[in-house]
Formats: structure tokens, C-alpha cells, sequence
């Protein structure tokens, strides 16, 4: 939530600032603001609310010039979307501006200090206290290298604050400098050749260099164009390594598609084989999971599995509970991380636990893992975003290795997310009673998924065609049994933070214990029934909302024709081993979102409220 950039060196920093904001919008888009330093030590602040488009607007009428700069696109915690709100902060002095993703918990209290002390406030946000704070230390400090003086005054502030941030500071004294500092939000250090960056997102800064440093939590970092330090807020070395970005930047657009949402939806067949590439073993009729770092005893002793994520990765958490039961007959069970983290469950020494999440930064899964690895308990990732927060901290774990999501509404890595826990399902198989026949039914049908994914995506416009039928409907119901519960409650997740109209998922026989008083002519029911064990069990709810006149939209296995006459719209997809079905089921809802969505004339890659990772509680 809100996206960072700051940048030192030779270039015009504008440009460079608002290109990285366009790759960082995704995180927040509430307003946007950029400050610079100019060759005469002067700070210009230009700051709008509503989207980028505004402040390039701004920009252009009154342009802004010099190599030295922050910016930052926001997310609102504390004060609405307006102008005054956007960042960048300023200080009683006009002199140091400041950029913060996160949460100062305690910014009341600093502010009524600051304000007794004479402070006038401009903005209702918590980051401006800080950026006041600051810049009272470097006015109050003594220090005559004015460098030093600055870290410092960063440094005292930010031990004062309670909660988390992610910022770059910037003063008109000491120019060509910016000191940055993270707990809690993500931080990344771009080093360039004669210019340096610090970036919420490698994405932001991939196009300039692949030479990145993640930050670790109370990390603070100070750079000029040629030269950086790394240390701990609270003056202790801090040890980084310097990693080399796993994408290019063509990776981090959106190319000919007209949305991230749909690229990314028609990069499955590739991002699905990604997920498992090198990760099947066709002698054992098992699959590898090296970064589990676990031995074939410590898997062996497993006896209970508990899976954490957010949003949708709780969903394919769900899928995976489902697989790892039917696979490996290992009870597991899914909490959502907001709840595991305070709740204080059981876990016990063979208990494994897995944290899912597709940036590896939202703040309830990583204190989720927190709080089960406080315990003493190991607690492995699932992650796509390579050198994230949750990626660095678990103990282990296993890639997505999807390539960026940016669009907001998740997709590939549901998919991703679905097959690696398959592999572990069939990983755990293996090791307990699966036979060799069965694993190497297994690795057949998970090679297959890709073609078959490719089918489905070929049916995009009969899809957008169903999707145009209902474009009035003030809601919609997705139902499912099984594997596809989750596949259900998926689609409906999908239709509405992209769509904004009521969307609601269930396990289909729930249908009568209320869900039903829902169904009207006007409401479409989604049905997600491959042709499985609970088929006919699904044919019959279908029967039951068509009996109460509702329309009904069925996902099938192709061959299923006889559901023609029962459904008004029918989409198939390719036979699949049942508990792979969710893989390919959710495709069509994905499609039939979107297209919804865009037909509403939504911003699908947007959506408004939303934000793409959610780094504040
Ligand atoms: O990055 P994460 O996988 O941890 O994100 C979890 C959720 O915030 C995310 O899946 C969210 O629900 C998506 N917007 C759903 O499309």
C-alpha cells in the first residue's frame, strides 16, 4: 500500500520518478506527489489527488527540474484522497520533505507535542508528524557535516515512532542525498552506475538496474549518485547482500493486452508450468521441493499442516487443505492470517505451517509467520515475489515463480499457488501411500494442465458473450462442492472488487440453508461443477435455483452437453484429474470478471478502495 521512489544522479530525476510511480500505481492510487531539488538548493513539491494522469498534468503546466528527488502514490490510511494529503510531506521549515508507506500508530500524541512546540500541520495525515520530526532534530542537532545530521535526526525520529514505515527523507541543506528507512513496508535500494534509487518495488526501478538490495525491517540507508551506506536505525551494522532482479522490465508491462488483468490471465499455461518446472521426478513418481530444507524423516513425522494467507491465496490455501487431506491423508487446515495472528491456535512440534502470499509483504500473513516462528515453530513460504519480506524471513519454502502480478485482482498465482501445493500434497503422497502408478498419473496430468489451459482461454469471447447476457445483474452467486468450493468463493472474490456488485460464493448444498432467498430472475448463479464425484449433486442444486427461475451459468468437463438443456449458459473445460479441477475451473471466472468488469466500464487493473498489496492492518 502506496508506492515509493526516491532518486539521486545525473539524470533529470522527473521523469525517472513519475515512470517509476506508473510501474508502482498499482499499490495505491489515491494521489501522487513528487518533490525535487533544484541546482539552487530550493525544494519543489508537486502533489495532486486522483491518479498519476493528474500530476504528469500538473507537472507539465509547471515543470519541475534537478537530480535529486522522492515521490510517492498513495494509498489513504489517515485523511481522504486530496491534494493537501498527497505526499510529499513537508516540515515546520520547508525544508525537508519526506515520503512514508505505513502507519505511525502513535502520531497523535507526537503531533499535539509538536504542535505545543509551535508546529503548524497542513495535512490530517500521520506521516506529516514525521516529517516534522525530523526535521525539528536536524534543526535542533549540531552536527557540521550535514549529512550526519541528517541520518541522525532520521534516526531519533523514527525510534519515537510506534508502527510501521517505509521512507525516504530529502533535505534542501544537504543536496544530493536521501536517507530511507523500513519497518514493516517494503524497502529496495537500486544501485546504478553514477545514480541510486530506493524503490517500494524492484518493478519500479528494473528498468534502470538489476542490482537491487531488500532492505531488512530497521534498516536504514543513506545515498548519494555514487556511493551508499546500510546500518540499523539504532546505529548497529546491518549485514545485506546485493541481489540481481529476477525480470526484465517488458516483464512489468502490459504489452498488447489492453489490462495487466487479462495479460496475466493469458500467461497461465506458462506461469503453471513455471510452478512446476524441474520440480517433478519421474523415477520416484514424486515431486522435489528442495526449498523445504525438510528431511524425508521430518516429512514423514508430519502429522498436521496448517496453510495462512489473505484474500486469495486463503483460497488456494483452501484447494491445497482439500489435495493435501485427499493426497497425503494429513489433516490441514486453513486460518486466515488476520485471524491466526491473534488468536493464539495450537501448534504442535509436527505440525507444519506454510504462510501463502503472492507478494510475500501483505503485514497479516507476515505476522502470522511471525508469530508461529515466535513460538519456535518453523514456518515455510509460498511466495512469488523474489526477495520479499516473507520470502526473506521464512524458514524455507517454495517460489511461485510466476513473474510480476500487477494487475490488483490476483490471478496467476492462484493458479501458482494451487500447483505447488499440489506438489507438496503429492510430495506427502509419496512418502505414505500413494503408489508409484498413482504418482505418475499425477505428473502426466499436471504436464497437461498447460495445453488445456490454453483451450479454455480460447473460449475468451464466448465467455465475454455470456458475461454481456448479465451486464445489468445487480449481483451474482458462484457455487461449488469440493475441491471447487474454493474455486467458488474464488470467483466471487474475482467479480467483486473488479465488477463492485454483490458477489457471494458457497458450497452448493449450503444453497437451501438460505443462500437460496437470493436467486431471482435478475441474480445469475455460476455453477462450477467438472463432471466429478458431486456432479450430480451439483445438477440437482442447478435444477433447484432454475425451478426459482434464476439463470444459471454452469462450468463443466467438455462432454457434459446434457447440461444444455438445464443451464442457460454452458462453458466446458478439458477432463482433469478432480482435485487439479480448480486449476482450470477458475480460468472462465477469471475471464468472465474481467470481461463483466470492463463492460461496466470499470478499471479492472484499479479497482477503486483497493490496492494491490495490503502492507497496513
Ligand atoms: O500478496 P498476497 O498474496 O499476500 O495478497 C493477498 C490478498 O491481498 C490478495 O490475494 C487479494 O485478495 C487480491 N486482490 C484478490 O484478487
Amino acid at each position: 500500500m502506496c508506492g515509493i521512489i526516491g532518486y539521486v544522479g545525473k539524470a533529470s530525476a522527473a521523469p525517472i520518478l513519475l515512470e517509476g510511480l506508473r510501474r508502482l500505481e498499482y499499490r495505491g492510487y489515491d494521489s501522487s506527489g513528487l518533490a525535487v531539488l533544484n541546482g539552487g538548493n530550493k525544494i519543489e513539491v508537486r502533489k495532486k489527488s486522483g491518479r498519476l494522469a493528474n500530476l504528469k498534468g500538473l507537472i507539465k503546466e509547471s515543470p519541475v527540474a534537478g537530480g535529486c528527488g522522492i515521490s510517492h502514490t498513495r494509498w489513504a490510511t489517515h485523511g481522504e484522497p486530496s491534494d493537501v494529503n498527497a505526499h510529499p510531506h513537508t516540515d515546520q521549515s520547508g525544508k525537508l520533505v519526506l515520503v512514508h508507506n505505513g502507519v505511525v500508530e502513535n502520531y497523535q500524541k507526537l503531533r499535539n507535542v509538536l504542535a505545543g512546540e509551535g508546529h503548524v500541520f497542513q495535512s490530517q495525515t500521520d506521516s506529516e508528524v514525521l516529517a516534522h520530526l525530523i526535521g525539528k532534530y536536524y534543526d535542533e542537532g549540531d552536527e557540521e557535516d550535514l549529512q550526519r545530521r541528517l541520518v541522525e535526526a532520521v534516526r531519533v525520529s523514527l525510534s519515537q515512532v510506534a508502527g510501521t514505515y517505509g521512507i525516504v527523507a530529502m533535505h534542501a541543506d544537504v543536496p544530493g542525498f536521501l536517507v530511507g528507512a523500513r519497518l514493516g513496508s517494503p524497502l529496495v535500494v537500486g544501485l546504478g552506475k553514477g545514480e541510486n534509487f530506493l524503490a517500494s518495488d524492484v518493478g519500479a526501478i528494473v528498468s534502470h538496474t538489476k542490482d537491487a538490495i531488500y532492505l531488512q525491517d530497521r534498516d536504514l540507508v543513506y545515498l548519494t549518485q555514487d556511493d551508499f551506506s546500510v546500518e540499523k536505525v539504532d546505529g548497529d551494522l546491518s549485514e545485506y547482500e546485493v541481489s540481481t532482479v529476477d525480470f526484465t522490465p517488458e516483464q512489468a508491462e502490459k504489452g498488447e493486452y489492453p489490462h495487466y488483468m487479462l495479460k496475466e490471465i493469458f500467461e497461465q499455461p506458462t506461469s503453471i508450468q513455471n510452478a512446476f518446472r524441474g520440480r517433478l521426478i519421474d523415477d520416484q513418481a514424486s515431486a522435489l521441493l528442495g526449498g523445504l530444507g525438510l528431511t524425508p524423516r521430518e516429512l514423514r513425522d508430519i502429522d498436521r499442516i496448517v496453510l495462512c494467507g489473505c484474500g486469495t491465496a486463503s483460497h488456494a490455501a483452501m484447494v491445497g487443505e482439500y489435495m493435501i487431506e485427499h493426497l497425503a491423508r494429513i489433516p490441514t487446515e486453513v486460518e486466515i492470517a488476520s485471524e491466526f495472528r491473534y488468536r493464539n491456535p495450537p501448534l504442535d512440534k509436527n505440525t507444519l505451517a506454510f504462510v501463502i502470499s503472492q507478494s510475500g509483504e501483505t503485514i497479516d500473513t507476515l505476522a502470522a509467520m511471525r508469530e508461529g516462528q515466535r513460538k519456535g515453530h518453523r514456518v515455510l513460504g509460498i511466495v512469488n515475489s523474489v526477495g520479499s519480506t516473507i520470502a526473506r524471513e521464512s524458514d524455507g519454502g517454495s517460489y511461485l515463480h510466476s513473474g510480476p502480478e500487477i494487475g490488483v485482482a490476483a490471478t496467476k498465482s492462484f493458479t501458482s499457488q494451487v500447483t505447488v501445493l499440489f506438489l507438496l500434497a503429492l510430495l506427502l503422497g509419496r512418502m505414505k501411500h500413494l503408489s508409484v502408478e498413482y504418482g505418475r498419473n499425477m505428473l502426466k496430468e499436471l504436464r497437461e494442465l498447460p495445453a488445456k489451459v490454453e483451450k479454455i482461454l480460447l473460449q475468451s469471447e464466448h465467455i465475454r458473450q455470456i458475461a454481456l447476457k448479465y451486464i445489468d445483474a445487480p449481483g451474482m452467486l458462484f457455487l461449488g462442492r469440493q475441491f471447487n468450493y474454493a474455486t467458488a468463493l474464488e470467483g466471487a472474490l474475482k467479480m467483486k472488487e473488479i465488477s463492485y456488485i454483490f458477489a457471494s460464493g458457497h458450497a452448493s448444498a449450503e444453497l437451501k440453508h438460505g443462500v437460496i432467498a437470493l436467486v431471482s430472475e435478475e441474480v445469475p448463479s455460476v455453477f462450477i461443477m467438472p463432471r466429478d464425484s458431486v456432479y450430480e449433486k451439483n445438477v440437482s442444486n442447478l435444477e433447484e435455483v432454475k425451478a426459482r427461475k434464476g439463470p444459471t451459468i454452469a462450468i463443466t468437463t467438455e462432454g457434459s452437453t446434457e447440461l444444455e438443456e438445464i443451464a442457460d449458459d454452458v462453458i466446458y473445460i478439458p477432463e482433469v484429474t478432480e482435485c487439479l479441477s480448480p486449476i482450470l475451473a477458475v480460468i472462465p471466472l477469471q475471464l468472465l470478471s474481467y470481461h463483466f468488469s470492463v463492460a461496466r466500464g470499470c478499471d479492472v487493473d484499479k479497482p477503486r478502495n483497493l490496492a494491490k498489496s495490503v502492507t497496513v492492518e
